[in-house]
């Protein structure tokens, strides 16, 4: 029999691996990495991620070793959703080493060049050479720490990210239909009038939609906090003038 809990008993590392693939960067967040000589490391990584590819392609990558502190920000950026639907790296702080994307705050941060690998079905192992090595001042934290403490931080951090995202629109010149998105692909087709991405122009300030607002009817407070309002706890208070949840009222703005 296989007890998966045992499995998570092996311990690991999390870091951000950081690719650029032409003029585009890309990551995500891996924990299968292992030091296997004195310079050099595998990285495991699945075949179904844009990550993979890239790696296998440029045969370059940075590591980001992640902290207690930069952790959940991370992983909600780079490992609940894919660069191929989502721009990454602008919703963390970056520094750039020897032209790859890396975490600006990180507890190490490495550079790797692949020499090999090995097919392993869903997953390929790359072997690699560590090319750089940097040390900074922050702790790593493990897979264990993460999934025992972090993982609720990390969700509110993904909800909070998603939430602010503003997305960007391109209008198309010929039938008006608009695309959003935070890139418009080259090989873009508009499904209405089947014109090409040459033919869509940016659309600038849009009015930002209607938003609907929990405020205290007694001392006008505004719920701002990164919960939904109906999620919070039936005791929870005005933080200004103590009234109850009951309290607040919805208002439209915007
Ligand atoms: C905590 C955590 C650990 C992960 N470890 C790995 C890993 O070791 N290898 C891997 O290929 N994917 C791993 N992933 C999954 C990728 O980060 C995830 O599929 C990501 O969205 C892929 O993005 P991409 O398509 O932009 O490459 C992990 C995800 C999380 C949240």
């Amino acid at each position: 029999m296989i007890d998966t809990n045992a499995l998570f008993k092996l311990t690991y590392g999390l870091y951000v691996a950081g690719v650029k693939n032409g003029a585009k960067d890309g990551g995500c967040v891996v924990d299968a990495v292992m030091q296997t000589t004195e310079n050099t490391l595998v990285l495991c990584c699945g075949k179904t991620t844009q990550t993979h590819d890239w790696i296998h392609e440029t045969k370059r990558f940075s590591l980001s070793v992640l902290t207690r502190e930069n952790a959940p920000s991370a992983i909600a950026a780079f490992g609940f959703q894919s660069g191929r639907t989502a721009d990454k790296w602008s919703c963390v702080a970056r520094r750039t080493i020897d032209g790859l994307p890396a975490l600006e705050t990180a507890a190490a941060w490495l550079t790797c060049r692949v020499t090999d690998s090995r097919d392993l079905g869903s997953h390929t192992l790359f072997f690699c050479a560590v090319e750089t090595a940097e040390n900074g001042k922050s702790e790593p934290i493990t897979y264990t720490e993460y999934r025992a403490e972090l993982k609720d931080e990390t969700l509110r951090a993904f909800n909070a990210m998603k939430g602010k995202k503003k997305m960007t629109k391109w209008r198309c010149r010929v039938c008006g239909y608009v695309y959003e998105g935070d890139s418009l692909p080259d090989d873009y087709v508009c499904p209405v009038c089947g014109v090409g991405a040459d033919e869509f122009e940016r659309v600038e300030d849009e009015t930002p939609p209607k938003k609907e607002q929990r405020v205290c009817s007694v001392c006008g407070h505004v719920y701002d906090g990164e919960t939904p309002f109906e999620e919070l706890p039936d005791d929870y208070v005005c933080p200004v003038c103590k009234h109850p949840k009951s309290a607040f009222v919805k208002k439209t703005v915007g």
